[in-house]
């Protein structure tokens, strides 16, 4: 039927594809002169580029330039519409420009634009614009480093990336303010990258179901006290994030943090190792990839006492027991289920991962080092290493926890055809 259909198309029309659309909204920053060498990246791509400039990105740079570079108008204002028909056509612009491109990426995304889009006001074209784009946004933050780091800033990048939206890093260096550290903007062809991954990256876990666990177990001592595990969850939620927005069912079983919930993941809030426990075997049927990312406390109070233990004595000793190991039970129960651990090492990474995958019959495990300087826990970022059932070991490069978790949903899907593939020979 398609190729009937294709046979009417008229030749011209068939011989030209459509070109991928991108809008390309800048901010009023120093950097907003880079956005033009992006620009020209992104036409150079052979992407048609529309580009929104905010009022004050125009303080730094003049439209025309980016109107030569990409061939069209540029987008300078809510009501800046040439249009003859002015007044309706230009009042729904923002919504007609949010339909007809595929990707929005915002270079620079000042502090005040993140914070902006963070809690959706909509008072510029750009802004309006955001809240009717549905499709993948990617933001290139440059600021002032103390700006960047400022926890304003950073609450807002977490929000933006829960939503599913890609930051890529500022790099660290001279700013204009005089300052060294972190808030220079991405180099412009780091930028277009990000944009063509994101436009080549198919829907390729559609029809897949994923269970993934996130963050700490709280195992209680007495009714105020707990014992835990340093886990921010940030890892495990980056993976649903990505797992949903590449098609798959995600269902996140999630210990408590503070992360916001990612969009369209179903979230099941846990609180102890046996309650984790229990959601992840009632789900365990419809789910074809488990990612165990949670940091499961590994002993706890069998009898938890109704009151809270008095301060009478001048040592204390509490006698734990063992939690049950959800991951190697799922090992033992996982069928041709693809199963993914994870393993946080203060030592002997390699060899700590290797015995993970074997003892817990895994396909996959991710391996951390936590003693590292801005690794691990809190931070947004991680260095992980990869141990396979194909007997394969290797590191990927420092990178966002959200850069990833595609990258280790990728190695999984390979991992998939790998396990698959008929073995010759045999
Ligand atoms: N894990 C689990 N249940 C537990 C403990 C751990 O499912 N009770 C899972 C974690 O979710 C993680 C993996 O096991 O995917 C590795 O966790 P880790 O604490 O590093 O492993 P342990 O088996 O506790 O190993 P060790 O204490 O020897 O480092």
């Amino acid at each position: 039927m398609q190729d009937q259909h294709r046979d009417r198309v008229p030749a011209a029309e068939a011989e030209t594809p459509k070109k991928r659309s991108v809008v390309l909204g800048i901010g009023g920053g120093i950097a907003a002169y880079k956005a033009a060498e992006l620009c020209r990246a992104l036409v150079q791509r052979d992407f048609s580029v529309q580009v929104v400039m905010t009022a004050a990105a125009q303080e730094f740079v003049r439209p025309l330039t980016f109107a030569a570079l990409t061939g069209r108008k540029v987008i300078t204002g809510l009501f800046s519409s040439e249009s003859s028909e002015a007044t309706l056509s230009s009042a729904v612009e923002h919504i007609g420009v949010a339909q007809e491109h595929e990707l929005l990426v915002v270079a620079p995304a000042t502090a005040h634009l993140l914070a902006k889009f963070s809690h959706g006001l909509a008072d510029d074209f750009l802004t309006t614009m955001y809240l009717a784009f549905t499709g993948p946004v990617i933001l290139a933050p440059a600021m002032n480093s103390n700006m960047w780091l400022h926890p304003a800033t950073q609450a807002n990048l977490a929000a933006l990336q829960a939503r599913g939206h890609r930051i890529v890093e500022p790099g660290e260096g001279f700013l204009a303010c005089g300052m060294e550290g972190p808030g220079r903007l991405a180099e412009p062809e780091e930028i277009a990258q990000a944009v063509s991954a994101e436009l080549n990256r198919r829907r390729d876990l559609e029809g897949e179901t994923v269970l993934i666990t996130a963050g700490p177990t709280q195992e209680p001592l007495d009714p105020v006290r707990f014992i835990s595990n340093r886990s921010s969850g940030k890892m495990g939620y980056a993976m649903a994030t990505a797992a949903a927005q590449r098609g798959a069912r995600v269902t996140l079983i999630s210990g408590p943090v503070h992360v916001p919930a990612p969009r369209g993941v179903i979230v099941i809030p846990v609180r102890t190792a046996d309650e984790m426990r229990a959601k992840v075997f009632e789900n365990l049927d419809r789910s074809d990839i488990i990612i165990k990312a949670a940091a499961v406390a590994d002993f706890h109070l069998t009898d938890v006492p109704a009151h809270k233990m008095k301060k009478t004595a001048a040592r204390l000793s509490v006698e734990l027991d063992p939690t049950v190991d959800i991951l190697a039970e799922l090992g033992s129960r996982k069928g041709d289920r693809l199963l993914i651990g994870f393993a946080a090492e203060t030592e002997n990474l390699e060899r700590e991962a290797r015995r993970k995958l074997e003892t817990k019959n895994c396909d996959m495990v991710v391996a951390n080092l936590v003693n590292g300087e801005g690794t691990g826990f809190d931070s947004d970022q991680n260095e992980i290493s990869l141990a396979l059932r194909t007997g394969e070991y290797f590191s990927l490069p420092r990178a966002s926890k959200r850069e990833l978790a595609d990258r280790i949903l990728d190695e999984i899907l390979k991992l998939r055809r790998a396990l698959a593939a008929p073995v010759h020979g045999r």
